[in-house]
This record gives C-alpha cells, structure tokens and sequence, in this order.
C-alpha cells in the first residue's frame, strides 16, 4: 500500500465536539466549541481543553479558571456548530441557541441542559503550547442525564443520546457497535467455535 506523506498537522480523528460553557454569572455566560478536548489522566479523573488566546471564551476560561464540558448530540448539532462559528463577543449564545443554563454542583460555569453528560471543571495549569493553550484541569463533578439510564440494568447507555464526532471538518453521528472492551480476548461460546 502507497501512502503519502503530509507536512505536520492535526490528524488525530475522530475526536468529540463539546460545547464547554464558562461564566461565573449569566451576564458573562458563554458556550465555545471544542475538538482539542480528552481524558488526561483517569485518578484524579482530569481532562484538557485547547483553546486560542483570541476566543472571546479564553479570557472568561483564564480569569474564572471554571468550566462545565457538555457532550454534543445529534439533536443539538446545528446549537454546536454555530457556537463555533460565532462568538460572544456579539452574541448571547444561550439566548440565541435557546440551549437552557442551569447552575452546576461545584462550579462557577452553567450546564447546558441539553446535554447528556456535564463534566464540571477546574483549571490546574495552563500550558502555553502555541496556536491553542491547554487548560489542563481536574473533573469536580459530573451529571448524566437520567433519560439514558437502562431501567433493568440500571447502566448508562450515552450511545443512546446519539453522541456527535468531527471528522477533519465534518459532524458524524457514531456508528454500530462492534464489540465491548476486551472482546478481541473474549472466549467465544461453544455455537461459534469454528
Ligand atoms: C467543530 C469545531 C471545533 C472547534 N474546536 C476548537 C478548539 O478546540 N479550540 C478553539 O480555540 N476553537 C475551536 N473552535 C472554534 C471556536 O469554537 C470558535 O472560534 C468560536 O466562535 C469561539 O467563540 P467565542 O469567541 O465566543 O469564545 C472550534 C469550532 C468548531 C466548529
């Protein structure tokens, strides 16, 4: 097989596309979507957002050192990518998207509604990397939405919600389960042994 080679970029795919939202109070609240965003570390449970120091997001993120990820679904999509062509700067994006701020547990930042799962943050290091700045930052608190609990079983089912991922540009809804964790060690039952 023939590859080609690219000059260095940003080529690791798929990665989520959350709206975090920041704010200590409703005048100041904001939502910026973020791709540069993972699990850094899992005990003490801690995660990253990359943003560039011209969002209008970044100041708000920066002095508060508080924020809330939301994952992103199909069903607010369109409220994910506009908050990531606009900025808060000239809009009230919660006004604007009609997306619902509701007060977190632990931190200064609105939930959005919306979303099935707000992971509340707190900034612990600030890493000046280039384009983006990293807020490294701890998980005080995380709220699923009950909608998407199996009542038998009890566990939480986010593929249900219909989670959202982005692609080198594009929104993809995700696709058909192939098989959980450790499956590729699983003993196979007697009916499928060859
Ligand atoms: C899918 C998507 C992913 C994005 N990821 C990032 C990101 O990781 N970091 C960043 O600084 N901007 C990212 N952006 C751009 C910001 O969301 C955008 O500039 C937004 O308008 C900033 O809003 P603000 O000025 O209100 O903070 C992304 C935009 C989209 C649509």
């Amino acid at each position: 097989m023939t590859k080609l080679i690219w000059k260095p970029g940003t080529m690791v795919y798929p990665v989520p596309a959350v709206m975090v939202s920041c704010g200590s109070e409703p005048a100041e609240y904001n939502i910026i979507t973020v791709s540069w965003t993972g699990t850094v570390c899992t005990d003490p449970a801690m995660c990253y957002i990359s943003i560039r120091p011209s969002r209008f997001s970044y100041n708000i993120i920066r002095k508060n050192r508080e924020f809330v990820i939301n994952l992103t679904t199909k069903s607010i999509a369109f409220a994910t990518d506009w908050c990531g062509v606009k900025s808060g700067r000239k809009h009230n994006k919660f006004a604007e998207t009609g997306l619902t701020p509701v007060p977190a547990a632990k931190v200064n930042a609105p939930l959005i509604k919306e979303s099935p799962v707000n992971i509340e943050c707190i900034v612990k290091e600030i890493k000046e990397l280039g384009s983006h700045h990293m807020f490294i930052s701890e998980v005080v608190a995380v709220h699923a939405d009950e909608e998407y609990f199996d009542k038998k079983s009890g566990l939480f089912r986010l593929s249900d919600a219909n989670p959202v991922c982005y692609i080198h540009g594009k929104y993809y809804e995700t696709g058909k389960f192939i098989g959980k964790f450790g499956f590729s060690v699983e003993k196979k039952n007697k009916r499928n042994r060859g």
